[in-house]
């Protein structure tokens, strides 16, 4: 995390450093957001699974699904939308991608 700007979008790395099925973690204002390449869209989600807790950053990313180590449960990577069980569904955080940078906002969009 290196620059915020007046509307609100922190700088949270370059769109090299995050490959195609590649996820991490960043600290974005008060929230640790988990910002995903899937198959080349970022994506950025709260990072804590809506279950007990636990980060997602610590579970598995394989094409569209993100799956939490703890118990299972399993996202669309693309919605934030709970696969398994349904009815959950992961904060999501604007993203902007400006220069070859990514960009994640500071507040969650409402859902
Ligand atoms: S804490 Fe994530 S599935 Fe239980």
């Amino acid at each position: 995390m290196t620059t915020s700007t007046k509307n609100s979008f922190v700088e949270v790395c370059s769109t090299e450093d995050l490959w195609e099925g590649e996820m991490e973690c960043f600290d974005v204002g008060q929230h640790e957001v988990l910002v995903l390449n899937v198959n080349g869209e970022f994506q950025a989600f709260d990072s804590i699974c809506p279950h007990q807790s636990v980060s997602l950053a610590e579970g598995g990313f394989e094409g569209k699904t993100l799956t939490c180590r703890a118990h299972q449960w399993s996202f669309d990577a693309c919605t934030g939308k709970s696969i398994n069980p349904a009815g959950q569904t992961l904060r999501r955080f604007p993203i902007r991608i400006a220069d070859g940078k990514v960009w994640v906002a500071e507040h969650a969009e409402e859902i």
